[in-house]
C-alpha cells in the first residue's frame, strides 16, 4: 500500500533527521512534513531534500484541531511519526502553559484528527499507525549511587574502550513508573498517557518511544552541546549547572532515526520501547571532551578553553541521573546504536565548527535576545 506519511515537528532536530532518512530511502513513500516552525523549527534543515518529488511541507499548528483534521484528510494520511513538542527543560520551567498547551494539547488535537479520519474509512484502523515520539525524563531521575562511574552492564557494537561507565545501579526500563519532575517531562509523560488511551479506548494502532539525550547535527544552540560547541568558539562562558554531577546517555541522533524508522515498520502495536546511546556521561566530563575537541579542531593549544568553564545556579529541579535500559529494542528489533560516542563527538563538532551560518542565521536577533536575558537572570 502507498504510504502518505506526516511526520510533524519536521523542521526542528531529531525531525529534520527523520524527514531526511524516510525522503531519501522510501521513494515510494509521500512524506508531509508538518511544523509550526517555532523559534526551534527551521526549513535550513532540510535543504538538501527539500526538492524530493515525495516531500511536501505544510505550516501548521499541531494544537488547531481544525486545521489537523484538514490535513490529515487532504493528503490521506496513513501514517504519522509525532515529534512537534516544545522541548527545552529551561523554557518549560519559565514558560509551563505553552508546553501544555503545544505538547499536551497539540498531541491529543493529532490523535483525535487522525481517529475520526481512519474510523471514517471503509478499512478504518489497517494498516495504520500513529507513532508517538517521547523522552526517557517522563521516567523521573535515577540516584548517583556511584559518582566515580562502574563498568557498564551494557554492551554494544558501538560501546566506547576508553569510557564504558555506569553511574548507578539502576536503569530505567519500559515498565519503570512514570514520576516527571518538569513542567516539560509532565507534559510529555500527560501526552502519553493520551495517545495509550487512544489505543486502549477507541482501538487505534498507536505506538510510544522512550528516548535519552540526541546529539548531533542541526540541533538549537540553546541545548547543551551545540551551545558549548558555539561558545567556545566564540569565546563566551560556558554555564555549567550545579556541579556539572549531573549525568545524560547520549545517542548520536541519527541512530535514533535509525531505530525511528525500525520500529515504524517493525514495532509491536500498542507496545512501548526505551531507546538509549548505552552512553552515560557526566556533564563535566563531557563538557571537557567538548572543549578538547573543539580545541584540537581550531588549531588551539590543549587547556586554552577549560577557563571558560563557568558554574552558575543550578536547573530547578535538576533531574540527577538518566539511564535507559534499550535491550528490549536491542533484543527484539537488533537495534544498536552505530557510532562510538567519540566518533560521534567529533563528527558533531567538525559539522557546528564548518556550519557557522547555520549558526549564526539563528543566534542572531530574537534568540541573542533571549540568551542574555536567560543568563543575566540565573
Ligand atoms: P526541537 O525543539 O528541535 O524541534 C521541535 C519542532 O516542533 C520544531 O521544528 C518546532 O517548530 C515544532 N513545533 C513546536 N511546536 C509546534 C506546534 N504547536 N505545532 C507544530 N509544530 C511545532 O525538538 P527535538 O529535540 O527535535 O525533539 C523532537 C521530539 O523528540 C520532541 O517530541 C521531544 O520531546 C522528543 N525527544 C527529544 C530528545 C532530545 O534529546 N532532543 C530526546 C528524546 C525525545
Ligand atoms: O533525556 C532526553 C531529553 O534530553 C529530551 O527529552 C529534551 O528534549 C532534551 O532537551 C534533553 O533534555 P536535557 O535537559 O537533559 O538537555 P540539555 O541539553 O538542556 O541539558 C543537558 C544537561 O546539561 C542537563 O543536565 C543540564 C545541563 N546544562 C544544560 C545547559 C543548556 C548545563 O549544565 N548548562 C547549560 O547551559
Amino acid at each position: 500500500m502507498k504510504k502518505n506519511i506526516l511526520i510533524t515537528g519536521g523542521a526542528g532536530f531529531i525531525g529534520s533527521h527523520v524527514v531526511r532518512l524516510f525522503v531519501n530511502k522510501y521513494p515510494e513513500y509521500n512524506i508531509v512534513n508538518l511544523d509550526k516552525l517555532t523559534y526551534a523549527g527551521n526549513l535550513a534543515n532540510l535543504k538538501d531534500i527539500e526538492s524530493k518529488p515525495n516531500y511536501s511541507f505544510v505550516k501548521a499548528d499541531i494544537a488547531d484541531l481544525d486545521e489537523m483534521r484538514r490535513i490529515i484528510k487532504e493528503h490521506k494520511i496513513t501514517g504519522i511519526i509525532h515529534l512537534a513538542a516544545e522541548s527545552h527543560v529551561d523554557r518549560s520551567i519559565k514558560d509551563p502553559f505553552t508546553f501544555a498547551r503545544t505538547n499536551v494539547m497539540g498531541t491529543l488535537a493529532l490523535l483525535q484528527a487522525a481517529k475520526e479520519y481512519w474510523e471514517s474509512l471503509p478499512e478504518k484502523y489497517d494498516g495504520k499507525l500513529f507513532y508517538h515520539i517521547s523522552t526517557d525524563e517522563v521516567y523521573g531521575a535515577l540516584e548517583l549511587t556511584n559518582p566515580e562511574g562502574i563498568e557498564s552492564p551494557f554492551t554494544t557494537t558501538a560501546s566506547s574502550s576508553e569510557h564504558h561507565l555506569a553511574f548507578g545501579t539502576e536503569f530505567f526500563l519500559e515498565t519503570t513508573k512514570y514520576n516527571p519532575h518538569s513542567p516539560y517531562s509532565a507534559s510529555k509523560a500527560s501526552s502519553d498517557h493520551f495517545v495509550r488511551a487512544y489505543h486502549d479506548t477507541y482501538g487505534m494502532p498507536t505506538l510510544v518511544t522512550n528516548c535519552s539525550n540526541n546529539y548531533g547535527p542541526y540541533q538549537f544552540p540553546e541545548k547543551l552541546i551545540p551551545l558549548f560547541i558555539n561558545n567556545i568558539r566564540n569565546r563566551k562562558p560556558l554555564p555549567v549547572y550545579g556541579k556539572g554531577e549531573n549525568v545524560r546517555d547520549w545517542l548520536f541522533v541519527e541512530d535514533h532515526a535509525r531505530a525511528i524508522d525500525l520500529i515504524f515498520h517493525k514495532g509491536k502495536v500498542a507496545d512501548t520501547y526505551n531507546i538509549g546511546g548505552f552512553n552515560e556521561w557526566k556533564n563535566i566530563d563531557l563538557i571537557k571532551v567538548i572543549i578538547k575537541t573543539v580545541d584540537r579542531l581550531l588549531g588551539n593549544p590543549e587547556g586554552y578553553s577549560d577557563e571558560l568553564i563557568t558554574y552558575v545556579t543550578d536547573r530547578a529541579g535538576h533531574d540527577l541521573r538518566y539511564a535507559i535500559d534499550s535491550r528490549k529494542l536491542q533484543k527484539e528489533l537488533g537495534w544498536e546504536p552505530s557510532l562510538q560516542f567519540e566518533e560521534g563527538i567529533e563528527k558533531t563538532v567538525r559539522w557546528y565548527l564548518d556550519n557557522q551560518e547555520w549558526m549564526d542565521n539563528i543566534t542572531s536577533g530574537d534568540y541573542e535576545r533571549y540568551y542574555t536575558d536567560m543568563y543575566q537572570n540565573r
